[in-house]
Protein backbone atom coordinates (compact mmCIF):
# COMPACT_ATOMS: atom_id res chain seq x y z
CA UNK A 1 0.00 0.00 0.00
CA UNK A 2 1.80 3.31 -1.20
CA UNK A 3 0.69 6.67 0.43
CA UNK A 4 1.95 9.59 -1.42
CA UNK A 5 2.13 13.26 -0.08
CA UNK A 6 2.97 16.09 -3.21
CA UNK A 7 4.15 19.46 -2.49
CA UNK A 8 1.36 21.70 -2.26
CA UNK A 9 0.70 23.82 -5.71
CA UNK A 10 -1.24 26.69 -4.24
CA UNK A 11 0.22 30.15 -3.87
CA UNK A 12 -0.18 30.56 0.33
CA UNK A 13 -0.12 27.29 0.95
CA UNK A 14 2.45 26.35 3.10
CA UNK A 15 1.15 23.45 5.25
CA UNK A 16 1.77 19.89 4.01
CA UNK A 17 -0.22 16.71 4.94
CA UNK A 18 2.13 14.46 6.95
CA UNK A 19 4.40 15.50 9.39
CA UNK A 20 7.80 13.07 10.72
CA UNK A 21 5.49 11.08 13.94
CA UNK A 22 2.48 10.69 10.79
CA UNK A 23 4.98 8.95 8.50
CA UNK A 24 5.98 7.25 11.38
CA UNK A 25 2.66 6.03 12.33
CA UNK A 26 2.13 5.32 8.55
CA UNK A 27 4.42 2.85 8.06
CA UNK A 28 3.39 1.23 11.25
CA UNK A 29 0.28 0.67 9.51
CA UNK A 30 2.14 -1.33 6.67
CA UNK A 31 2.04 1.76 3.87
CA UNK A 32 5.14 2.63 1.91
CA UNK A 33 5.00 6.55 2.09
CA UNK A 34 6.29 8.43 -0.79
CA UNK A 35 6.88 12.24 -0.17
CA UNK A 36 7.75 14.72 -3.19
CA UNK A 37 11.49 16.32 -2.56
CA UNK A 38 10.45 19.68 -0.38
CA UNK A 39 6.90 19.11 0.59
CA UNK A 40 7.83 19.99 4.23
CA UNK A 41 10.26 22.99 3.92
CA UNK A 42 8.20 25.62 3.92
CA UNK A 43 6.71 24.05 7.17
CA UNK A 44 10.34 23.81 8.57
CA UNK A 45 10.20 19.85 7.83
CA UNK A 46 13.41 19.22 5.37
CA UNK A 47 13.27 16.04 3.08
CA UNK A 48 15.80 14.55 5.64
CA UNK A 49 13.65 13.89 8.73
CA UNK A 50 10.84 12.19 6.24
CA UNK A 51 13.36 10.45 5.73
CA UNK A 52 14.70 9.33 8.99
CA UNK A 53 10.99 8.47 9.59
CA UNK A 54 10.68 6.11 6.78
CA UNK A 55 9.51 8.43 4.03
CA UNK A 56 10.80 7.61 0.27
CA UNK A 57 11.40 10.78 -1.13
CA UNK A 58 10.80 11.39 -5.00
CA UNK A 59 12.25 14.44 -7.09
CA UNK A 60 8.94 15.08 -9.02
CA UNK A 61 4.51 15.22 -8.34
CA UNK A 62 4.84 12.41 -11.26
CA UNK A 63 7.27 9.90 -9.00
CA UNK A 64 5.52 10.51 -6.28
CA UNK A 65 2.22 9.90 -7.02
CA UNK A 66 2.71 7.00 -9.36
CA UNK A 67 1.17 4.10 -8.59
CA UNK A 68 -0.56 5.49 -5.72
CA UNK A 69 -3.28 4.11 -3.14
CA UNK A 70 -3.81 6.96 -1.59
CA UNK A 71 -2.75 10.34 -2.10
CA UNK A 72 -2.78 13.10 1.00
CA UNK A 73 -2.67 16.49 0.10
CA UNK A 74 -3.75 19.87 2.08
CA UNK A 75 -5.83 21.49 -0.99
CA UNK A 76 -7.61 19.67 -3.41
CA UNK A 77 -5.10 18.78 -6.22
CA UNK A 78 -6.10 19.95 -10.02
CA UNK A 79 -7.55 17.30 -12.03
CA UNK A 80 -4.67 17.35 -14.39
CA UNK A 81 -2.17 16.88 -11.59
CA UNK A 82 -3.54 13.42 -10.98
CA UNK A 83 -2.57 11.79 -13.94
CA UNK A 84 -1.10 8.15 -13.43
CA UNK A 85 -2.87 7.58 -10.31
CA UNK A 86 -4.51 4.62 -10.57
CA UNK A 87 -8.39 4.34 -10.43
CA UNK A 88 -9.66 3.93 -7.26
CA UNK A 89 -6.91 5.46 -5.64
CA UNK A 90 -8.18 7.42 -2.49
CA UNK A 91 -7.80 11.50 -2.81
CA UNK A 92 -7.98 13.11 0.81
CA UNK A 93 -7.91 16.68 1.41
CA UNK A 94 -9.44 19.52 2.77
CA UNK A 95 -11.93 19.70 -1.16
CA UNK A 96 -13.68 23.15 -0.56
CA UNK A 97 -16.06 21.65 -2.24
CA UNK A 98 -18.64 24.37 -2.23
CA UNK A 99 -19.00 26.50 -5.86
CA UNK A 100 -16.33 24.37 -7.43
CA UNK A 101 -18.92 21.91 -9.26
CA UNK A 102 -16.76 21.74 -12.68
CA UNK A 103 -13.50 20.65 -10.79
CA UNK A 104 -15.74 18.58 -8.76
CA UNK A 105 -16.09 16.67 -12.13
CA UNK A 106 -12.79 16.87 -13.35
CA UNK A 107 -11.66 15.17 -9.75
CA UNK A 108 -14.47 12.63 -10.57
CA UNK A 109 -13.52 11.88 -14.15
CA UNK A 110 -10.18 10.84 -13.11
CA UNK A 111 -11.74 7.76 -11.46
CA UNK A 112 -9.92 8.71 -7.45
CA UNK A 113 -12.32 8.75 -4.65
CA UNK A 114 -11.98 11.95 -3.14
CA UNK A 115 -12.83 12.43 0.37
CA UNK A 116 -13.46 15.95 1.91
CA UNK A 117 -12.02 16.32 5.45
CA UNK A 118 -13.82 19.50 5.85
CA UNK A 119 -17.26 17.52 5.44
CA UNK A 120 -16.40 15.34 8.40
CA UNK A 121 -19.20 14.57 10.62
CA UNK A 122 -18.69 16.59 14.30
CA UNK A 123 -19.54 13.57 16.30
CA UNK A 124 -17.49 12.24 19.10
CA UNK A 125 -15.89 9.11 17.34
CA UNK A 126 -14.66 11.68 14.42
CA UNK A 127 -13.37 14.56 16.41
CA UNK A 128 -9.85 13.78 16.11
CA UNK A 129 -10.20 13.90 12.41
CA UNK A 130 -11.81 17.58 12.99
CA UNK A 131 -9.87 19.54 10.37
CA UNK A 132 -12.08 22.87 10.73
CA UNK A 133 -11.41 22.57 14.50
CA UNK A 134 -7.82 21.80 14.05
CA UNK A 135 -6.97 24.92 12.02
CA UNK A 136 -9.74 27.29 12.91
CA UNK A 137 -8.27 27.64 17.18
CA UNK A 138 -5.18 28.55 14.87
CA UNK A 139 -6.42 31.42 12.98
CA UNK A 140 -8.21 32.49 15.96
CA UNK A 141 -5.00 32.64 18.05
CA UNK A 142 -3.20 33.94 14.82
CA UNK A 143 -6.13 36.43 14.24
CA UNK A 144 -4.98 37.97 17.84
CA UNK A 145 -0.86 37.59 17.04
CA UNK A 146 -1.69 39.41 13.34
CA UNK A 147 -3.62 42.12 14.86
CA UNK A 148 -1.39 42.73 18.17
CA UNK A 149 1.08 43.04 15.29
CA UNK A 150 -0.47 45.89 13.28
CA UNK A 151 -1.49 47.89 16.49
CA UNK A 152 0.45 50.31 17.47
CA UNK A 153 -0.42 50.39 21.01
CA UNK A 154 -0.06 47.76 23.85
CA UNK A 155 -2.27 45.07 24.43
CA UNK A 156 -2.42 45.05 28.19
CA UNK A 157 -2.90 47.68 30.63
CA UNK A 158 0.53 49.08 32.40
CA UNK A 159 1.14 51.06 35.06
CA UNK A 160 4.51 52.66 34.47
CA UNK A 161 6.71 55.33 36.00
CA UNK A 162 5.64 57.20 33.24
CA UNK A 163 2.05 56.85 33.91
CA UNK A 164 -0.76 54.48 33.18
CA UNK A 165 -1.30 52.88 29.37
CA UNK A 166 -4.95 51.74 29.01
CA UNK A 167 -5.71 47.95 27.80
CA UNK A 168 -7.23 47.83 24.19
CA UNK A 169 -10.69 46.99 23.73
CA UNK A 170 -11.13 43.40 21.58
CA UNK A 171 -14.77 42.72 19.96
CA UNK A 172 -14.87 39.32 18.44
CA UNK A 173 -17.53 38.66 16.15
CA UNK A 174 -18.31 34.90 15.69
CA UNK A 175 -17.96 32.78 18.92
CA UNK A 176 -16.89 29.48 16.87
CA UNK A 177 -13.82 27.41 17.45
CA UNK A 178 -11.96 30.24 15.78
CA UNK A 179 -13.72 33.02 18.00
CA UNK A 180 -13.35 30.90 21.24
CA UNK A 181 -9.52 30.95 21.16
CA UNK A 182 -9.72 34.47 20.12
CA UNK A 183 -11.07 35.28 23.02
CA UNK A 184 -8.75 33.29 25.16
CA UNK A 185 -5.90 34.85 23.39
CA UNK A 186 -6.97 38.34 23.62
CA UNK A 187 -7.87 37.43 27.33
CA UNK A 188 -4.36 36.10 28.16
CA UNK A 189 -2.95 39.14 26.36
CA UNK A 190 -4.54 41.36 28.95
CA UNK A 191 -7.25 43.00 26.43
CA UNK A 192 -10.51 43.98 27.51
CA UNK A 193 -13.19 41.17 25.14
CA UNK A 194 -16.29 41.59 24.45
CA UNK A 195 -18.04 39.46 21.92
CA UNK A 196 -21.21 37.98 19.85
CA UNK A 197 -22.82 35.76 17.79
CA UNK A 198 -26.00 34.23 16.81
CA UNK A 199 -26.28 31.22 18.70
CA UNK A 200 -27.35 31.37 22.57
CA UNK A 201 -24.99 28.31 23.50
CA UNK A 202 -22.07 30.88 23.16
CA UNK A 203 -23.20 33.19 25.59
CA UNK A 204 -22.38 30.96 28.79
CA UNK A 205 -18.71 29.97 26.76
CA UNK A 206 -18.14 33.89 25.72
CA UNK A 207 -18.82 34.44 29.83
CA UNK A 208 -16.80 31.34 31.00
CA UNK A 209 -13.52 32.90 28.80
CA UNK A 210 -14.26 36.16 30.96
CA UNK A 211 -15.25 38.05 28.16
CA UNK A 212 -18.87 40.06 27.84
CA UNK A 213 -21.23 38.73 25.59
CA UNK A 214 -23.30 41.22 23.32
CA UNK A 215 -25.86 40.23 20.88
CA UNK A 216 -29.79 40.68 19.64
CA UNK A 217 -31.41 38.09 21.84
CA UNK A 218 -34.75 37.54 20.49
CA UNK A 219 -36.83 34.67 19.71
CA UNK A 220 -34.85 34.41 16.44
CA UNK A 221 -31.58 33.96 18.04
CA UNK A 222 -33.38 31.45 20.39
CA UNK A 223 -33.75 29.64 17.31
CA UNK A 224 -30.23 30.39 15.09
CA UNK A 225 -28.53 27.05 15.81
CA UNK A 226 -28.95 24.26 13.62
CA UNK A 227 -29.40 20.57 14.77
CA UNK A 228 -25.63 20.58 13.46
CA UNK A 229 -24.55 22.81 15.67
CA UNK A 230 -24.10 25.72 13.08
CA UNK A 231 -25.22 28.97 12.54
CA UNK A 232 -28.41 30.26 10.37
CA UNK A 233 -28.58 32.60 7.97
CA UNK A 234 -30.33 35.48 9.72
CA UNK A 235 -33.25 37.55 8.44
CA UNK A 236 -32.70 40.91 7.25
CA UNK A 237 -34.49 42.29 10.02
CA UNK A 238 -32.35 40.51 12.59
CA UNK A 239 -29.12 41.89 10.90
CA UNK A 240 -30.61 45.15 11.34
CA UNK A 241 -31.56 45.16 14.85
CA UNK A 242 -27.93 43.32 15.07
CA UNK A 243 -25.97 46.52 12.84
CA UNK A 244 -27.93 48.80 15.34
CA UNK A 245 -26.57 47.10 18.17
CA UNK A 246 -23.41 46.57 17.51
CA UNK A 247 -22.91 49.92 15.28
CA UNK A 248 -22.07 52.17 18.58
CA UNK A 249 -20.27 49.28 20.06
CA UNK A 250 -17.50 48.56 17.32
CA UNK A 251 -16.90 52.59 17.25
CA UNK A 252 -15.10 52.20 20.55
CA UNK A 253 -13.31 49.48 19.69
CA UNK A 254 -9.85 49.39 19.48
CA UNK A 255 -9.04 45.98 17.15
CA UNK A 256 -12.50 43.92 15.83
CA UNK A 257 -11.79 40.54 15.00
CA UNK A 258 -14.68 38.94 12.53
CA UNK A 259 -14.69 35.18 12.53
CA UNK A 260 -18.83 34.63 11.67
CA UNK A 261 -19.58 31.68 8.95
CA UNK A 262 -22.34 30.29 7.48
CA UNK A 263 -21.87 26.85 6.07
CA UNK A 264 -22.22 26.77 2.43
CA UNK A 265 -23.11 30.63 2.48
CA UNK A 266 -21.36 33.76 2.00
CA UNK A 267 -19.95 34.94 5.04
CA UNK A 268 -22.63 37.57 6.58
CA UNK A 269 -21.77 41.07 6.29
CA UNK A 270 -21.20 42.50 10.28
CA UNK A 271 -19.05 45.13 9.47
CA UNK A 272 -20.28 48.11 7.16
CA UNK A 273 -17.96 50.93 5.81
CA UNK A 274 -19.66 53.19 7.83
CA UNK A 275 -18.84 51.27 10.70
CA UNK A 276 -15.46 51.07 9.61
CA UNK A 277 -15.41 54.82 9.55
CA UNK A 278 -16.70 55.55 13.04
CA UNK A 279 -13.66 54.15 14.26
CA UNK A 280 -10.66 55.64 15.68
CA UNK A 281 -7.48 55.88 13.48
CA UNK A 282 -4.70 53.27 14.73
CA UNK A 283 -7.87 50.74 15.01
CA UNK A 284 -7.58 47.26 13.43
CA UNK A 285 -10.14 45.05 11.67
CA UNK A 286 -8.90 41.49 10.96
CA UNK A 287 -11.58 39.90 8.70
CA UNK A 288 -10.83 36.00 8.82
CA UNK A 289 -14.25 35.36 7.22
CA UNK A 290 -12.47 37.17 4.05
CA UNK A 291 -12.21 33.93 1.30
CA UNK A 292 -15.82 33.57 1.95
CA UNK A 293 -16.80 36.93 0.89
CA UNK A 294 -15.57 38.77 3.93
CA UNK A 295 -17.60 40.00 7.03
CA UNK A 296 -16.24 43.90 6.41
CA UNK A 297 -17.79 45.20 3.28
CA UNK A 298 -14.13 46.71 3.26
CA UNK A 299 -11.91 43.73 4.02
CA UNK A 300 -9.95 42.51 0.84
CA UNK A 301 -8.44 39.08 0.07
CA UNK A 302 -4.80 38.72 0.49
CA UNK A 303 -4.04 42.40 1.51
CA UNK A 304 -3.68 44.51 4.49
CA UNK A 305 -5.71 47.85 3.78
CA UNK A 306 -5.56 51.32 5.47
CA UNK A 307 -9.04 53.46 5.19
CA UNK A 308 -8.59 57.32 4.91
CA UNK A 309 -9.36 57.19 8.85
CA UNK A 310 -6.68 55.46 9.18
CA UNK A 311 -8.13 52.46 10.21
CA UNK A 312 -6.28 49.21 9.33
CA UNK A 313 -8.30 46.29 7.53
CA UNK A 314 -6.40 42.78 7.55
CA UNK A 315 -7.32 40.11 5.10
CA UNK A 316 -4.94 37.70 5.55
CA UNK A 317 -5.67 34.36 3.35
CA UNK A 318 -5.23 30.94 5.06
CA UNK A 319 -4.32 32.36 8.52
CA UNK A 320 -3.68 28.80 9.75
CA UNK A 321 -1.29 28.63 6.92
CA UNK A 322 1.17 31.08 8.58
CA UNK A 323 1.46 28.92 11.54
CA UNK A 324 2.27 26.49 9.23
CA UNK A 325 4.27 24.15 11.34
CA UNK A 326 2.04 23.57 14.24
CA UNK A 327 -1.03 23.61 11.68
CA UNK A 328 0.62 20.70 9.05
CA UNK A 329 1.32 18.57 12.27
CA UNK A 330 -2.04 19.00 13.33
CA UNK A 331 -3.53 18.36 10.35
CA UNK A 332 -1.18 15.53 9.59
CA UNK A 333 -3.15 13.93 12.89
CA UNK A 334 -6.31 14.63 11.52
CA UNK A 335 -5.78 12.68 8.00
CA UNK A 336 -3.48 9.72 9.86
CA UNK A 337 -6.72 9.34 12.25
CA UNK A 338 -9.11 9.19 8.91
CA UNK A 339 -6.55 6.99 7.16
CA UNK A 340 -6.43 4.74 10.29
CA UNK A 341 -10.22 4.06 9.35
CA UNK A 342 -9.77 3.32 5.97
CA UNK A 343 -6.93 -0.17 6.19
CA UNK A 344 -7.54 -3.42 6.68
CA UNK A 345 -4.84 -4.16 10.06
CA UNK A 346 -4.96 -7.77 8.71
CA UNK A 347 -4.02 -7.68 4.91
CA UNK A 348 -2.71 -4.30 5.36
CA UNK A 349 -4.59 -3.02 2.20
CA UNK A 350 -6.42 -0.03 1.58
CA UNK A 351 -9.63 -1.14 2.33
CA UNK A 352 -12.47 1.27 2.67
CA UNK A 353 -15.73 0.35 4.43
CA UNK A 354 -18.02 2.58 1.99
CA UNK A 355 -20.71 1.97 4.66
CA UNK A 356 -19.05 3.76 7.54
CA UNK A 357 -20.82 7.54 7.85
CA UNK A 358 -17.42 8.79 7.71
CA UNK A 359 -16.82 7.72 4.56
CA UNK A 360 -20.37 8.72 3.27
CA UNK A 361 -20.02 11.90 5.08
CA UNK A 362 -16.83 13.03 3.09
CA UNK A 363 -16.94 10.40 -0.16
CA UNK A 364 -17.59 13.51 -2.86
CA UNK A 365 -16.80 11.31 -5.68
CA UNK A 366 -16.22 7.91 -7.02
CA UNK A 367 -15.92 5.38 -10.06
CA UNK A 368 -16.12 8.23 -11.82
CA UNK A 369 -18.83 9.89 -10.89
CA UNK A 370 -19.81 12.83 -8.13
CA UNK A 371 -21.96 11.00 -5.73
CA UNK A 372 -21.75 13.22 -2.38
CA UNK A 373 -25.79 13.93 -2.11
CA UNK A 374 -24.87 17.95 -1.68
CA UNK A 375 -23.39 17.85 -5.05
CA UNK A 376 -25.81 16.74 -7.20
CA UNK A 377 -25.41 16.62 -11.35
CA UNK A 378 -26.73 19.72 -12.74
CA UNK A 379 -29.76 18.80 -14.97
P1 LIG B 1 -18.34 28.45 11.85
O1 LIG B 1 -16.91 28.56 11.45
O2 LIG B 1 -19.32 27.88 10.92
O3 LIG B 1 -18.86 29.92 12.23
C1 LIG B 1 -18.18 30.73 13.16
C2 LIG B 1 -19.17 31.39 14.08
O4 LIG B 1 -19.87 32.43 13.39
C3 LIG B 1 -20.25 30.46 14.64
O5 LIG B 1 -20.19 30.48 16.05
C4 LIG B 1 -21.54 31.06 14.12
O6 LIG B 1 -22.62 30.91 15.04
C5 LIG B 1 -21.14 32.51 13.96
N1 LIG B 1 -22.05 33.31 13.12
C6 LIG B 1 -22.69 32.95 11.97
N2 LIG B 1 -23.46 33.96 11.52
C7 LIG B 1 -23.31 34.99 12.40
C8 LIG B 1 -23.84 36.30 12.48
N3 LIG B 1 -24.70 36.75 11.56
N4 LIG B 1 -23.49 37.08 13.51
C9 LIG B 1 -22.62 36.63 14.46
N5 LIG B 1 -22.06 35.40 14.43
C10 LIG B 1 -22.41 34.59 13.43
O7 LIG B 1 -18.46 27.71 13.26
P2 LIG B 1 -17.51 26.61 13.89
O8 LIG B 1 -16.34 27.24 14.50
O9 LIG B 1 -17.27 25.56 12.89
O10 LIG B 1 -18.43 26.05 15.06
C11 LIG B 1 -19.77 25.67 14.83
C12 LIG B 1 -20.29 24.80 15.94
O11 LIG B 1 -19.72 23.52 15.92
C13 LIG B 1 -20.06 25.31 17.34
O12 LIG B 1 -21.23 25.03 18.08
C14 LIG B 1 -18.95 24.47 17.85
O13 LIG B 1 -18.92 24.41 19.25
C15 LIG B 1 -19.34 23.16 17.23
N6 LIG B 1 -18.24 22.22 17.16
C16 LIG B 1 -18.46 20.92 17.52
C17 LIG B 1 -17.44 20.02 17.45
C18 LIG B 1 -17.69 18.61 17.83
O14 LIG B 1 -18.69 18.30 18.44
N7 LIG B 1 -16.82 17.71 17.43
C19 LIG B 1 -16.11 20.38 17.04
C20 LIG B 1 -15.99 21.76 16.67
C21 LIG B 1 -17.03 22.63 16.74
Amino acid sequence: MRIAVPTETAANEDRVAVSPETVKKLGALGAEVVIQAGAGVASGVPDSEFAAAGAKIEPTAAATLAAADIVLAVRRPAAAALAGVSKGAAVISIMDPYGADLALQELANTGVSAFAMELMPRITRAQVMDVLSSQANLAGYRAVIDAAAEYGRALPMMMTAAGTVPAAKIFIMGVGVAGLQAIATARRMGAIVTATDVRPATKEQVESLGAKFLAVEDEEFQQAQTAGGYAKEMSSEYQAKQAALTAAHIAKQDIVISTALIPGRPAPRLISAEMVKSMRPGSIIVDLAVERGGNCELARPGEVAVTDNGVKIVGHLNVAGRLAATASSLYARNLLAFVDTLIDKESKTFAPKWDDELVKATLLTKDGAVVHPSFPPKT
